[in-house]
């Protein structure tokens, strides 16, 4: 038996052996004697009675092993032309500083402290000084608007927020400091300190009291000690899109957090001491707090945090001359970034130009991973390309190929097999398990294993039926798809209003309330549809009122500017088309399903509860015709 097939039966057979072995991989202030608390399920918690801190395992243990002078960080930022590098000496220096001029606002163990700051070192430098005091940092992706922005400070209550002068972009400087003032101003909550980062690139009004200067705060900041926190303690809160508008805030815990996510750099990625490491990703998203932030430096690897874009920093070959020049061993992206630069370098010119005999792997996900990228990846790079599948709530990945455990044959189009500690089923809407090759809902059998999420922050109840209800005993993906006779997974989508934009999570209901608002707008729905480019992108159908004499593109123009202004840019929301009517089931459903269908080109069955099927027969060129 192969060592993946035997620790994927240890793991769901006996999983507190398991995941007591892997325990071994952190240092605990209290070892738990409990590995798994299922008495209050479906919460289950992980080693319950363990004590720890998450920064002193990710930077402390390290010097003190002796290995301070070691790599912990490289910033390299195109967009800025800057490059720094901390060992994790440096980096501890300057996560406790900055911990003790949290703790002098008051900042405690428990305490939310919001971060809105752009891929810049202070932003792990925050993430890992709250983990340090033990606080809750909840960090909001910087392409977000303020109305966002705010409706996830009325839900963290931060004490804090800490934020930049700006972020930027290719061709634009975003002031953030705005962005901030207009939140502050929609949201109920009030922090009682917005500290900043002044960058060279623009400089905010500050307004004192409220608002502090980051480096005048830092001045003079007694270095603050770990904190111990119990292992099922907060680490964080990360806010994803749901189905409806409003976010759903992720609770990570400290314990199963740092034991899954140093298993996982070992057996999934195969990184350790010493390995470069690059997530291309951002510190918004979960794949940067997993995989830029704790995973890395939890195994004492370097982590390479990139201020770019993998195209126009300056050219499609950005990417082969970061992973030259650190020789980087491991990449992390989402596919959409390599479809970026086989448009932009088709021919792979511009990797000609570097050597990146240093990378051994290429890991993908955030995204269906097209098998035409698949193979554009695998022939220029010569190298393993794995596809593998997560999510915000999972916090590390379900399924994958186990690089560093037992490297299994690829399959194009398959993130292969599930990771130990996943109990994948494929349920019917019965609930019934499906045979090998028939596609269902994409189901965890419970408990989920140590790292994923405990629950919604504030809303058991949300949590429940977001996730647990659907199936008695099982975690729903929200993903569809199947598992092959060999038992290798395929994801082939989300069955409900989530779209995957470039990689980004966004949720069609929350475009949907936007342009519901527009006073002209009787009726709307916003689906998904397929890009070549982005994967996915939003499409706007609307309504008009009766006796609305708007013009159509001037609709359009004032809809793209309301969702940009309420959601972000992020969201790519460009096209919108006026339609006389939507199709609807008898009960008012809007066919959202269907209407997807014929935008993407597919074949299916149009519903039997459908309420006027020339509706949708009438929308056909509309949605065909892009
Ligand atoms: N702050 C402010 N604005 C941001 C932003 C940020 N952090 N991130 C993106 N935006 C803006 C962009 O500037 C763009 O604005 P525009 O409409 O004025 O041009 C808009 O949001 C859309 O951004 P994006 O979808 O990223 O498109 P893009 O054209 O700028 O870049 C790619 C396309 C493919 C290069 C880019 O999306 C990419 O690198 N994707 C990979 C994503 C990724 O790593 N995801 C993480 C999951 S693993
Ligand atoms: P996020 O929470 O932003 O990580 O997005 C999670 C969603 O992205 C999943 O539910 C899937 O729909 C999609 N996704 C992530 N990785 C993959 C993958 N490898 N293959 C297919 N879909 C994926």
């Amino acid at each position: 038996m192969g060592s993946y097939r035997r620790a994927y039966e240890q793991s769901l057979t006996d999983p507190e052996a398991f995941w007591s072995a892997a325990a071994g991989l952190i240092d605990w202030r209290t070892s738990p004697s409990t590995v798994l608390d299922s008495s209050d399920a479906p919460f289950h918690a992980w080693y319950p009675d363990g004590v720890l801190n998450t920064c002193e395992n990710a930077l402390d243990r390290h010097v003190a092993a002796g290995n301070g002078d070691r790599t912990a960080l490289v910033y390299d930022s195109p967009v800025t032309s800057t490059k720094r590098t901390y060992t994790y000496a440096d980096l501890l220096g300057e996560v406790a500083t900055f911990a003790g001029a949290l703790s002098s606002l008051g900042v405690t163990k428990g305490d939310r402290v919001v971060v809105y700051l752009p891929m810049v070192p202070e932003a792990l430098v925050t993430m890992l000084a709250c983990a340090r005091l033990g606080a809750v940092h909840s960090v909001v992706f910087g392409g977000f608007a303020p109305h966002e922005l705010a409706a996830r400070i009325d839900d963290a209550k931060p004490k804090v927020v800490v934020t930049a002068s700006c972020g930027v972009e290719v061709s634009r400087v975003v002031e953030y400091k705005p962005l901030i003032d207009r939140a502050l101003q929609l949201a109920a909550h009030q922090p009682e300190r917005v500290v900043v980062l002044q960058r060279p690139q623009a400089t905010a009004m500050l307004e004192e009291p409220r608002d502090v200067d980051w480096r005048a705060l830092v001045v003079g900041a007694e270095p603050a000690e770990c904190v111990p926190v119990a292992a099922t303690d907060p680490l964080y809160v990360l806010y994803t899109s749901g189905t409806t508008a409003k976010p759903k805030g992720v609770v990570r815990d400290n314990g199963g957090h740092a034991v899954a996510l140093a298993w996982s750099m070992a057996n999934i990625y195969d990184v350790g001491p010493g390995d470069v490491w690059w997530s291309a990703s951002d510190v918004g998203w979960v794949v940067g707090h997993s995989y830029i932030v704790y995973a890395p430096l939890l195994v004492g690897a370097t982590t390479v945090l990139y201020e770019g874009k993998p195209v126009g920093t300056p050219d499609a070959g950005a990417f082969w001359r970061v992973v030259e020049e650190y020789a980087v061993k491991a990449l992390f992206t989402a596919p959409t970034a390599i479809r970026a630069v086989k448009k932009e370098d088709p021919d792979a010119g511009q990797l000609a130009a570097y050597d990146i005999s240093s990378l051994q792997t290429l890991f993908l996900a955030g995204e269906r991973l097209d098998p035409d990228t698949w193979e554009w990846a695998t022939e220029r790079l010569r190298v393993p390309v794995v596809d593998h599948w997560w999510q915000t709530e999972t916090g590390w990945p379900i399924a994958a190929n186990l690089r560093g455990l037992e490297p299994m044959p690829i399959k194009p189009g398959s993130p292969t097999v599930p990771v130990p500690g996943w109990d994948v089923r494929v349920l019917d809407e019965t609930g019934a398990e499906v045979p090998a090759g028939t596609e269902g809902a994409i189901c965890i059998k419970l408990p989920l294993p140590p790292g994923a999420l405990r629950t919604l922050w504030g809303d058991d109840d949300r949590f429940l039926a977001s996730y647990l209800r659907a199936f008695d005993g099982y975690y729903l993906t929200g993903d569809g798809g199947y598992i092959d006779e060999d038992g290798y997974l395929y994801v082939m989508g989300r069955t409900d209003d989530v779209i995957n934009v470039a990689g980004h999570r966004l949720s069609t209901g929350s475009m949907e309330a936007v342009v519901a608002g527009h006073p002209d707008v009787a009726e709307c729905c916003v689906i998904g549809v397929h890009d070549d480019l982005k994967g996915q992108v939003p499409r706007g159908l609307v309504v008009l009122k009766a006796g609305s004499e708007i013009g159509p593109d001037e609709l359009r123009a004032e809809l793209v500017a309301r969702v940009r202004d309420q959601i972000g840019a992020v969201a790519s929301f460009k096209e919108v088309d006026v339609v006389a009517a939507l199709p609807k089931t008898r009960s008012g459903k809007i066919l959202r399903r269907s209407l997807r269908a014929i935008a993407d080109g597919r074949e299916e069955p149009v519903p039997s509860t459908i309420e006027d099927p020339s509706v949708l027969e009438t929308l056909t060129p509309t949605l065909r015709g892009r």
